[in-house]
């Protein structure tokens, strides 16, 4: 293939912009628009560097973890997502949410084709040496508090085996140290028996770095025009209930959780794809994908309860390159990976109640609207100093769309 794009990660970065412009016919102002987006350090972070991509980040407030009260640095597009968690996190602020971490470790995979039973014993007798291996490839993990602790072997199918080896990463997300572990532990089964390793890789399946959230909700808290508390409550249950028996509605209920989750998760410089994975793996983990969260009534108040996968860490990777995320740590006052995990998991749990609330009540258009209108707005071309004039003037048009928006920025810029 002679593409332009041949030998493209070796071009100056001038080169490679004038290679996307032609192959986009992107204009001048596209290109300029580009290039005021470059940061020289993100240009040294990935291949093929074209630009800074930035989203908006915004603070929900009124979360009660555990009793102490956090502002929770968020990452997102979804314009009523921090509104939205705030709104929760105000219900659940008066008796707060109770988080746990249950378990910290990862779990990383040497997948075996075809081992020979003797193999097998040879690795069940040895589990010291290899955990002790394992921790070789990061003698330094020992100074943190961390180390591999454990070797499974699970049998997957007639031919295939997984050694999962379970790690405590202290503080750190740990997918570097656990990817060397196994591959120490890989090299040593493959010289015993050559070519039975099939890969050695971390699992995003985090069923040892589970963190549980609970929050209780007076029903005086939860009236809405024309519904009592007690009302919306049931209501709430009933939604928490379609979302267990409905994947169709499951996977809506979990987008609303993964609302918070990801932004949170974004703010503090961690993995959202693996928080993602693993998450919505859980949901399925017994082979039914249900909502992640369940609410009941119970006596006068609103139950939620929540158990997710969160395995994130507090230092290295992405933490210690992008300067906001420790102060982004600093605003939501987490100290160490144990409370952010527990942090992130309220933070859904939050944005949860609050659209399930809307859902069960007004629905969500109302609440959203005025926020949705700022982003049409700007969809439509507004510039910021006229954002907040477009959008008084759009409230007054019934099933508002890109074209009155573009028709009364015209007006606005006529008229002024
Ligand atoms: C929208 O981003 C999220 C919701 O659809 C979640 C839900 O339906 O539970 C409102």
């Amino acid at each position: 293939m002679d593409s332009s794009f041949k030998h493209f990660y070796r071009k100056s970065y001038h080169d490679r912009l004038s290679v996307v412009g032609e192959y986009a016919t992107l204009n001048d102002d596209a290109k300029t628009l580009i290039k005021e987006h470059v940061n020289q350090t993100d240009a040294k972070l990935i291949e093929n560097y074209l630009t800074d991509y930035s989203l908006p980040e915004g603070v929900g407030v009124n979360l009660m973890v555990n009793g102490v009260e956090h502002a929770v640095p968020m990452v997102t597009e979804e314009p009523s997502v921090i509104a939205a968690v705030s709104n929760g996190a105000r219900m659940l602020s008066k008796n707060g949410i109770d988080a746990t971490v249950i378990s910290r470790e990862l779990i990383g995979q040497v997948v075996l084709h075809n081992p020979q039973p003797e193999l097998l014993d040879w690795i069940n007798e040895r589990h010291g040496e290899l955990i002790a291996l394992a921790d070789s490839a990061h003698p330094s993990i020992h100074s943190y508090g961390g180390g591999a602790t454990d070797i499974e072997i699970r049998q997957l199918d007639v031919d295939d085996y997984s050694l999962d080896l379970s790690v405590n990463v202290s503080e750190a997300m740990g997918a570097n140290i656990i990817n060397s572990m196994l591959e120490k532990i890989g090299a040593a089964i493959n010289q015993q028996s050559p070519g039975v390793v099939l890969m050695q890789i971390l699992s995003n399946y985090a069923t040892k770095s589970l963190v549980r959230v609970v929050g209780k909700i007076d029903f005086s808290q939860l009236g809405a025009p024309g519904m009592t508390g007690r009302e919306v409550a049931v209501r709430i249950g009933l939604a928490s209930h379609i979302a267990q028996i409905d994947p169709y509605r499951a996977t809506t209920h979990n987008k609303g959780i993964m609302n918070g989750i990801d932004a949170v998760t974004i703010a503090m410089g961690n993995d959202w794809r693996a928080i993602e994975s693993g998450i919505h793996a859980y949901a399925a983990k017994d082979g039914h994908y249900r909502g992640l969260s369940h609410w009941k009534v119970v006596d006068q108040q609103l139950v939620g309860e929540m158990t997710v996968p969160m395995p994130v860490g507090f230092v290295g990777g992405a933490t210690s390159v992008f300067p906001l995320v420790k102060i982004n740590q600093s605003i939501a006052k987490v100290k160490n990976a144990r409370e952010l995990m527990q942090l992130i998991a309220a933070t859904g749990l939050a944005q949860n109640l609050a659209a399930l609330k809307a859902i069960v009540t007004d629905g969500i258009q109302k609440g959203h609207m005025a926020l949705q209108l700022n982003s049409l707005a700007i969809s439509a071309g507004a510039a910021p100093d006229e954002v907040a004039e477009v959008v008084k003037k759009l409230r007054k048009i019934k099933n508002v769309g890109i074209d009155d928006a573009r028709s009364v920025i015209n007006q606005i810029r006529k008229s002024s």
